[in-house]
């Protein structure tokens, strides 16, 4: 049989504003997480889906994104559409109409799925992912009936499940995907402020498309910092990758990129070093530390240094007596 081939449109043009202040600078999805940018996780999932050709909406910061993409990905067929302005995720999808035709799927730039992509694609029925979550209130959530989607809201009060669509959407026929996009657009409705997707998968829905939910269980968010660690964890816990120091003691999970250099330090677990950074004499645990920074005399954890950031810290010498008590941590002080 042969297989159909899909588009995939990755909107990646949002400000990220939950992971300032490394997206002042920096778009998310250049972010590193485990050994690569986070928009790499993205394409390599899709390459190995067997996608070829990939829409993305770029906007904010979207040169960075188009030049690493660019070199990076050249086996791929990449278009770029504009957003200026993030108008929302609705919006974002809406402008790649008369650039993608037949069969869709949509990603969101700022997850990274284990998921079978197949399953989407091979499916006769346009599909949504989603994950069931203790608080679905900031999702957009579906409620189900007889195996279907019956309804959808986006980060409503009421939640009328706990099923939260989680970024991954096939469409067999995206001609009738934006179709409804053009109908939200033209009604000028927003919630929340926004062009919600939600919302035009809402008024499909309500014409009797049939959209059918497929629970997946590895979805990794990226949009916030505490997300990012997490994430930054499963991905090291997930294979293996190179961690090479000089006179240093690694403890695993770790990456270390072969271009960067660390030595006298303890790194791990759950630590990525990215391209070119250096790390002298530091202890760093849980952290991701960027493309091209510095560390030195430092102990981090739960901590993100963004590209080229230099942090250092102090050595000091102590002949400290009986009783004595010695705070770095300031606790008390202002008392
Ligand atoms: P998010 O709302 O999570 O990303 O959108 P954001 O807006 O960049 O982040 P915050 O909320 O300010 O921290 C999910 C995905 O949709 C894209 C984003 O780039 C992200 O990949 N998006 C969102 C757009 O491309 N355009 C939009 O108008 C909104």
């Amino acid at each position: 049989m042969k297989k159909i081939e899909f588009t995939a449109v990755v909107p990646v043009a949002g400000a990220g504003t939950r992971l300032r202040p490394h997206t002042y600078t920096y778009p998310k999805v250049l972010l590193t997480v485990g050994d690569k940018p986070i928009i790499g996780h993205i394409l390599d999932e899709l390459k190995e889906a067997g996608i070829r050709k990939v829409c993305l909406v770029t906007g904010y910061l979207g040169e960075k994104i188009k030049e690493y993409v660019g070199t990076h990905y050249k086996e791929l067929e990449v278009s770029y559409v504009e957003q200026p302005e993030p108008k929302g995720l609705g919006h974002a999808i809406w402008l790649t109409r008369g650039r993608v035709t037949g069969p869709a799927l949509v990603m969101l730039g700022d997850t990274i799925i284990s998921a079978d992509l197949r399953k989407f694609m091979d499916s006769p029925d346009d599909c949504i992912a989603v994950k069931e979550v203790a608080d679905p209130r900031r999702f957009g959530v579906v409620e189900v009936k007889k195996g279907y989607i019956s309804a959808l809201a986006e980060k409503p009060e009421n939640p009328p499940s706990k099923l939260a669509i989680v970024g991954i959407y096939s469409f067999r026929n995206s001609a009738r995907l934006y179709a409804a996009l053009e109908r939200l657009v033209d009604s000028g409705r927003t919630t929340k402020g926004e062009i919600q997707f939600t919302d035009a998968l809402a008024l499909l829905v309500k014409d009797g498309h049939k959209l059918r939910p497929v629970a997946i269980d590895g979805w990794y968010d990226c949009g916030k910092p505490e997300t990012l660690l997490e994430t930054n964890r499963y991905i090291l816990n997930s294979g293996k990758f190179p961690s090479k120091a000089k006179n240093s003691l690694i403890l695993p999970p770790v990456y270390i990129s072969p271009s960067a250099k660390v030595e006298n330090s303890i790194i791990g677990p759950y630590t990525s070093i990215g391209d070119g950074a250096r790390v002298v004499s530091s202890i760093i645990s849980d952290s991701i530390v960027n493309e091209n920074a510095f560390i030195i005399n430092m102990n981090l954890s739960g901590s993100l240094v963004g590209p080229s950031a230099t942090v250092a810290g102090r050595k000091d010498k102590l002949n400290v007596g009986e009783n004595s008590e010695i705070r770095f941590d300031r606790t008390d002080c202002d008392s």
